[in-house]
């Protein structure tokens, strides 16, 4: 296994569509690293791009110690698991596994060993004599992951490998990556857009947005220290409510934040005139009318069960609260609002936090 870098690389697709704006990344040797981001945000051409199955316009890719921004694709020795399972529709599931390692013209004894064990590990020894077709859209998936692990690559490149099965279906899969991750020792860059995935798989994840990586650190750096107004509202289910503000000092009253409906005293901002308040729902609370920092209608409750998310509408501004258990609170009332005044973010216009 080895360590992935990549260094000030953009990529600007015919037709002048710019995918990639300088990034640099390093997944150390072994490391999970989830790679998150809406749709559109360039996930794919990065992997493309370390795979050698795109060419980028400036900057380099480095597996080991050797660069390979312009190796073909077979000698960069990684192998890239897509999210629908590219498999030879034709071939066994036994012959879709063999089938990179036939390619090498390894010996046949060893073939069928590594098969085995491939298939021991994914739980697929029952169709190992089964074309693709029939099989379930998991089994394929475990099949194509099967052919990623015979060749004991440089690294695992998995394009959302999961986004296309049930939730149950999810979740037992995403364990089994994790102990595979584990077993092997497996560099791997772990592509998703489901934020829930990235906080539960990655040893670190890295917030791509419009092309820029916006921040590298754990699960926990990107929820409590959020980089920037963008990795805020990605994180969490739901988001962190970002509500457009102004700073001001008014004598008597001290220091405050308005937005939309809102009149928040705080402490340490000195910062005048227009900025950006984050807080998480769970932050949010709610109370009788007049008795918080100012009012809100209730637009939506949606009841989950363990926690009731309330949709608020502070004055032109949306907020959601996350409430325990189910909330009693009426769609169309209006309520007070409560803020825990120790979570609050602040950012500039432009998204950047201000200390
Ligand atoms: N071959 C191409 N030619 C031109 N533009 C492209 C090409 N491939 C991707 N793009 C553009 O580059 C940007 C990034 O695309 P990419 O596929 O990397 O996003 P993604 O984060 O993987 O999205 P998704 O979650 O939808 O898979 C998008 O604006 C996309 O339209
Ligand atoms: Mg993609």
């Amino acid at each position: 296994m080895a360590s992935v870098t990549i260094r000030r690389l953009s990529k600007v697709f015919d037709g002048g569509v710019q995918a990639l704006h300088e990034l640099d990344l390093e997944v150390r040797d072994g490391e999970l690293l989830v790679l998150l981001g809406p749709s559109g945000s360039g996930k794919t051409t990065v992997l493309r791009c370390v795979a050698g199955l795109e060419e980028p316009t400036t900057g380099d890719v480095v597996i080991g110690e050797r660069v390979v921004t312009h190796a073909p694709p077979a000698e960069r020795d990684v192998a890239m698991v897509f999210q629908t399972p590219a498999l030879y529709p034709h071939l066994t599931v036994r012959d879709n596994i063999a089938f990179p390692l036939e390619l090498r013209s390894v010996a046949d004894a060893q073939i069928a060993r590594r098969v085995l064990e491939a298939a021991q590990r994914l739980g697929l020894e029952s169709v190992l004599d089964r074309l693709p077709a029939q099989l379930s859209e998991g089994q394929r998936q475990r099949a194509a992951l099967g052919r990623a692990i015979v060749r004991g690559p440089q690294a695992f490149l998995l394009d959302e490998p999961l986004s296309r099965l049930d939730a149950p279906l999810r979740i037992e899969l995403r364990g089994e990556l994790l102990a595979l991750h584990r077993a092997l020792g497996a560099t791997m860059i772990y592509v998703t857009h489901d934020q829930t995935e990235a906080m539960t798989m990655g040893q670190r994840i890295a917030v791509l947005h419009e092309g820029r990586l916006r921040q590298v650190g754990t699960p926990e750096d990107v929820y409590q220290r959020p980089a920037d107004v963008h990795v805020a509202r990605f994180i969490g289910t739901p988001g962190m409510n970002v509500l457009q503000g102004r700073g001001r000092g008014t004598g008597e009253e001290g220091r405050v934040i308005e937005a939309g409906s809102l009149i928040i005293p705080v402490e340490l901002s000195t910062y005048e005139g227009e900025l950006q308040l984050g807080i998480r729902p769970e932050f949010v609370g709610l109370c009788a009318v007049d008795k918080g920092v100012g009012n809100a209608d209730v637009l939506v409750v949606e009841p989950l069960g363990s926690e009731t998310l309330v949709h608020l509408n502070a004055g032109g501004q949306s907020l959601v609260a996350r409430l325990p258990g189910f909330a009693e609170v009426r769609v169309g009332t209006r309520v007070g609002v409560k803020v825990d005044r120790r979570r609050l973010y602040l950012f500039d216009a432009a998204g950047a936090p201000l200390a």
